[in-house]
């Protein structure tokens, strides 16, 4: 138990990263995902250093109706985490009974409202301290998938040019094809057979070398609902919620509030903190329900975090 605090002193840009929190009126029970969204926004407005950021990483709601919203913004509205709020799109958010038009409309209208932006579009960028934060989205309904689109993907690049190999931190609802154990770990039972599924899909490469392109980039997932999964799994299983390959950092976050599988911590309530010094950076694991860092799952050489000079 206590408040979050930075590891080291002189912290640059603090962040609270949740992801799939999934708020859901027909929930058969509504206040649960509600409950532990507002304890990480509680969890964040307490931060013993003021929270610069507040975001997720996607399906903020199970379904993107004007009535999931209004549950989301009820949340928000209790409680104000950071300095800033963004949130990620997700595939939940951009289904809806009335279609994929209405549903990206809910998002963007309620996302704005949420947050204080002027998004048009479901991928924006944000400077915050010095510090790029790049939010990918959808451009079209792609069922689970990620379909982020040509234009998209240019604009990718000259945003992660403009970084200037400062550390540029990337959130996109699907993780890289194959990654943190996909396609297996899509599935709980291990059935998934198609080597896309679970993640970003047929532009998955074309992403991956815009992000190889360049230095400390660190890309962020959420969607397959997978626990925290240490460096203990990555020797044993060969994956990890943490990996790293050819200088890009991949973390996959768990579901916040609708059950994970296939992790050493499955619990509900765990988002990470990404703290942003002058020579590093260090992302870790919180339980935002508990009000606890992660201290049983080792990340990277034995400690519960990962920590990576830049
Ligand atoms: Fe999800």
């Amino acid at each position: 138990m206590g408040n979050i605090s930075p590891l080291y002193h002189d912290v640059k840009l603090l962040c609270a990263v949740t992801s799939d929190n999934h708020i859901d009126s027909k929930h058969p029970a509504p206040k649960v995902p509600m409950w532990f969204l507002t304890q990480s926004l509680k969890d964040s407005a307490k931060s013993r250093v003021p929270m610069d950021v507040y975001l997720t990483i996607g399906d903020t709601t199970s379904h993107g109706s004007a009535e999931n919203w209004e549950l989301a913004k009820r949340c928000f509205d209790k409680c104000r985490p950071a300095k800033h709020i963004f949130l990620t799109v997700g595939n939940h958010d951009l289904w809806n009974d009335d279609g994929y038009e209405t549903a990206e409309r809910n998002y963007l209208q309620y996302s704005n409202a949420i947050c204080g932006t002027d998004h048009t579009k479901t991928w924006f960028s944000h400077n915050v301290n010095g510090y790029k934060l790049i939010f990918l989205g959808n451009t079209q309904d792609a069922g689970c998938e990620a379909h982020l689109g040509e234009e998209q993907l240019a604009w990718l690049r000259q945003e992660l040019d403009g970084a200037d190999g400062k550390p540029a931190f990337v959130f996109c609802h699907q993780s890289l094809n194959g990654r943190h154990g996909l396609p297996r770990t899509w599935d709980r039972n291990e059935s998934a057979t198609d080597p896309m599924e679970g993640g970003v899909g047929t532009e998955s490469e074309a992403l991956e070398r815009i992000l190889k392109a360049h230095k400390n980039v660190f890309y962020f997932s959420g969607h397959s609902h997978m626990g925290l999964c240490g460096e203990k799994r990555m020797q044993e299983e060969g994956y990890a919620s943490f990996e790293h390959e050819d200088g890009l950092t991949l973390i996959n976050l768990p579901s916040q509030a609708c059950g994970n599988h296939h992790g050493d911590d499955r619990s509900m309530g765990i988002g990470v903190i990404i703290e942003v010094y002058e020579d590093k950076v260090v992302i870790r694991p919180r339980n935002f329900a508990k009000h606890t860092m992660n201290r049983k799952v080792a990340i990277k050489d034995g400690k519960p975090y990962w920590e990576q000079r830049i």
